[in-house]
């Protein structure tokens, strides 16, 4: 298993390419399954979890073309890859390939959608609490499906279509959206989701079903309204930029210090992020190129957070906010109200020198003046990247083990830091 080393010290000077979000490139990658036209996805990150779930989608039937280089690419602008699910030649997925990532449960509403069944493994994906599909099943029930669960397999059966209804989440769940989004756009009737997630990942995911000729009123609010339509059509859409990496690097120049440009980013996809980064003593800019982030001099300041669905504070940026307060100058706290186990880090951080006490859903997170490089292991994708930014700043070398977390959602990590300055290093193998 690949490791990185870090060995921490350099502050971040240039400019970071922001890739594709990887959370909008899975639904949308799924929602080809909604028609038999072909759906062409640029600006599509290179992860392995998107290589996993093409693997997914291939299993049912959808034929994947990856554009070939154009000039003046780089070899991190995003993928151009064009979906087609001519025929859905088989509406099971198996336990082997969903139980590495939880997206791919979601396929379940475009194939019960288009065939009217689906049976679809209960899904794995990262350690960070028991994150349950209760709630999906119920959006699928309301539109009429009929759902058993047999041998760990969410069986759903809705032999004369689907149906509009009224899905009320209790919660707001990402996932939850999705599924009911790509089912109602094909169901007979209009279909009202209240308390819908308002992701950005979401919205994009209803522009392009848009284009896809689904009808949907209400795309960036809680309470969307879906009018079903009997067939969809192929489409092209570009995959918004990563608002969660770029949070990461955003944080990382943050505890460094230095001046980054991170190319392609859209400060309006992360205000509350980065009003908090702009507390800690970070300057943050808007510019025609990107977003701006700087700290030259001065400390870092404690800051107190909670996590919240958008447009508040991301849960996938609790960890390296984290990683940053362990500099502070003084005591923050930092509460997840999302997920109940995700602070996996604090250990991982602890063996790098870092002071943090947990009591149930908060964190209180006390600055030390100095960190210093360890072994360490992560346990998640953001758990992962805390430990880079942690270990950018450690006196001394840090080694990451178990990388394949980093490769599921953060594209080409040590060449863009190295560029800018970081001393970091993949070692492959052992
Ligand atoms: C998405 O997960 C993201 N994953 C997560 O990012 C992200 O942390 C999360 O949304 C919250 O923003 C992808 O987009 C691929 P949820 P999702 O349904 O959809 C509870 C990363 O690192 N819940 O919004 O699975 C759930 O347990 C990943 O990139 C139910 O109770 O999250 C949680 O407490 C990690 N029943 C809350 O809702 C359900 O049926 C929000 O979860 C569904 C969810």
């Amino acid at each position: 298993m690949d490791r990185i080393q870090i060995t921490g010290g350099a502050s971040l000077n240039g400019v970071i390419p922001i890739s594709g979000a990887k959370n909008a490139a899975l639904p949308l990658m799924i929602a080809s399954l909604l028609t038999d036209e072909t759906l062409t996805l640029a600006n599509v990150p290179r992860l392995s979890d998107v290589t996993a779930l093409s693997r997914i989608l291939s299993n049912h039937g959808v034929d994947r073309m990856v554009a070939g280089k154009r000039a003046g690419q780089s070899a991190e602008t995003g993928q151009t890859i064009a979906l087609t699910a001519r025929t859905i030649v088989d509406t099971c997925a198996p336990y082997e390939l969903v139980s590495t990532m939880r997206a791919s449960f979601w396929v379940i509403a475009p194939l019960i959608a288009r065939t009217g069944e689906a049976r679809v493994s209960l899904p794995g994906g990262c350690a960070i609490g028991t994150r349950p599909v209760d709630l999906l099943l119920m959006a699928l029930e309301k539109l009429g499906a009929e759902i058993e669960i047999e041998a760990g397999d969410v069986v759903a059966r809705a032999p004369k279509g689907l149906v509009g209804g009224e899905i009320v989440f209790p919660k707001v769940t990402v996932g939850g959206t999705h599924t009911a989004l790509m089912a109602a756009v094909l169901a007979r009737g209009t279909t009202h989701i209240v308390n819908a997630a308002r992701e950005p990942e979401v919205t994009d995911l209803a522009h392009c079903l848009v284009k896809m000729g689904a009808r949907i009123e209400g795309i960036g609010t809680s309470h969307l309204v879906v009018t079903g339509v009997a067939r969809l059509t192929g489409a092209h859409h570009t995959v918004l930029p990563d608002r969660i990496e770029t949070g990461t690097y955003a944080m990382a120049v943050a505890m460094t210090g230095g001046d980054v440009l991170l190319e392609g980013a859209r400060a309006d996809l992360l205000d509350s992020a980065l009003g908090t980064l702009s507390q800690s003593g970070a300057e943050v800019s808007s510019e025609e190129g990107g977003v701006r982030i700087r700290r030259n001099g001065g400390g870092i300041a404690p800051v107190d957070v909670t996590t919240e669905p958008f447009p508040g504070f991301p849960t996938d940026l609790q960890a390296q906010f984290m990683a940053l307060m362990t500099r502070a100058g003084g005591t923050s706290t930092i509460r997840e109200t999302i997920f109940e186990n995700r602070f996996m880090h604090v250990q991982e951080l602890a063996r790098l020198g870092a002071r943090i006490r947990l009591d149930g859903d908060v964190a209180h997170v006390e600055g030390v003046e100095r960190l210093k490089g360890a072994q360490v292991m992560a346990t998640d994708l953001r758990a992962s990247v805390s430990l880079v930014i942690a270990a950018l700043a450690a006196e001394g070398t840090t080694t990451i083990n178990r990388v394949y977390h980093l490769d599921r959602g953060f594209e080409a990590l040590e060449a863009k830091l190295s560029r800018c300055g970081a001393q970091v290093q993949r070692i492959a193998g052992g």
